[in-house]
């Protein structure tokens, strides 16, 4: 499959094993030019333009530096100064934009139906939809960390222990997107995907249901548990993060007493010890080092962070070499 351009790119789900692999084969090739300091000049006088509803640091920067280095131009949407405030519909903005420029990329969160308002745009929009993390999925921080374990344990993922771990942290809210995104996708790569968390963090069932599908008809596993130590024993790679409980329509009293109730989930060095040693300890980024893991582990040997924060420069702009740009 070579022909990407005004593909959307909302949730990898939809896009194939094959589609994913070529995303990979580019942003390899990428990294490669980047490192050769060579230019990539595949997208000249394009434009991408970025809405952002959330703040951010590596998805922003990641995007920016990407198409400058692509040969293109980012444009930078703060929604609250646009007329989104006043109430202007998505099929308006996406029209509008997608006559000025060649992508409309978005992080909206919890505001505005999160994935169903980039589903409104797509809907409407002749130019590739780039979701940079809604409500539900988080597609250029998955294939990021897909490129960050091949490099680290080889392409060949089929049976690798992957350990997805819920995280103590202060705040509630938090977005489910990226944990979700990892369920899904890394069981197709043949992975055994361990999915753990305290009672009251569910994952709405859909997720599971098809998590499960998708290590059946790949040759992974996919299971939960509710107790971490069992994630972390033997594990090759461990991704422990905060995620929301709001799916389950709590209380704030209640999710503040079942955030209390499990204060132990953090990544310490002793339940990295549990895992194999050669392990990676992952993280999407920002981290809460006080509540979520000690800074022995994501400053150790294991820490893979820094380079999977890399590897979003290198997959964005695979994604936007593709679906703005190619065939
Ligand atoms: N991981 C991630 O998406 O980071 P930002 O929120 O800084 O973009």
């Amino acid at each position: 499959q070579t022909i990407f351009r005004g593909k959307h790119f909302i949730t990898l789900q939809e896009w194939t094993r094959e589609e994913i692999d070529t995303l990979l084969d580019v942003s390899y090739d990428l990294k490669m030019q980047f490192a050769l300091d060579r230019p990539t000049n595949y997208l000249p006088n394009k434009t991408v333009f970025l809405m952002f509803f959330e703040q951010s640091t590596r998805t922003r920067n990641s995007m920016e530096a990407g198409i400058t280095q692509l040969g293109g131009h980012a444009h930078f949407l703060d929604t609250s100064n646009m007329q989104i405030a006043h109430g202007e519909v998505p099929k308006d903005t996406a029209v509008i934009l997608s006559r000025m420029g060649h992508a409309i990329a978005c992080r909206n969160c919890f505001w505005k139906e999160g994935n169903a308002y980039l589903r409104e745009m797509a809907k409407w929009s002749p130019v590739p939809i780039i979701n940079m993390q809604d409500d539900l999925y988080h597609p250029l921080q998955g294939i990021a960390d897909l490129m960050t374990i091949q490099e680290k344990r080889g392409k060949n993922t089929r049976g690798l222990k992957v350990s997805v771990i819920w995280a103590y942290a202060t705040t509630h809210k938090k977005p489910i997107s990226v944990p979700l995104t990892q369920a899904l996708l890394f069981p197709r790569y043949g992975m055994e995907v361990t999915l753990a968390y305290p009672k009251g963090y569910e994952m709405p069932d859909w997720v599971i249901e098809q998590a499960k599908k998708n290590a059946l008809e790949n040759g992974g596993t996919f299971r939960i548990t509710n107790d971490q130590e069992e994630a972390y024993r033997n594990a090759d790679v461990v991704i422990p993060k905060n995620w929301g409980n709001w799916v389950t329509n709590e209380s704030k009293a209640v999710i503040d007493s079942t955030l209390e109730a499990n204060k132990h989930w953090k990544c310490t060095e002793e339940r990295m010890a549990l895992t194999d040693r050669h392990s990676l300890y992952m993280h999407a980024l920002p981290a809460d080092r006080v509540n979520e893991v000690e800074d022995s582990v994501i400053d150790g040997p294991h820490s893979a962070i820094y380079d999977e924060a890399e590897n979003r420069l290198h997959t964005a702009k695979a994604v936007m070499a593709l679906t703005m740009g190619g065939r």
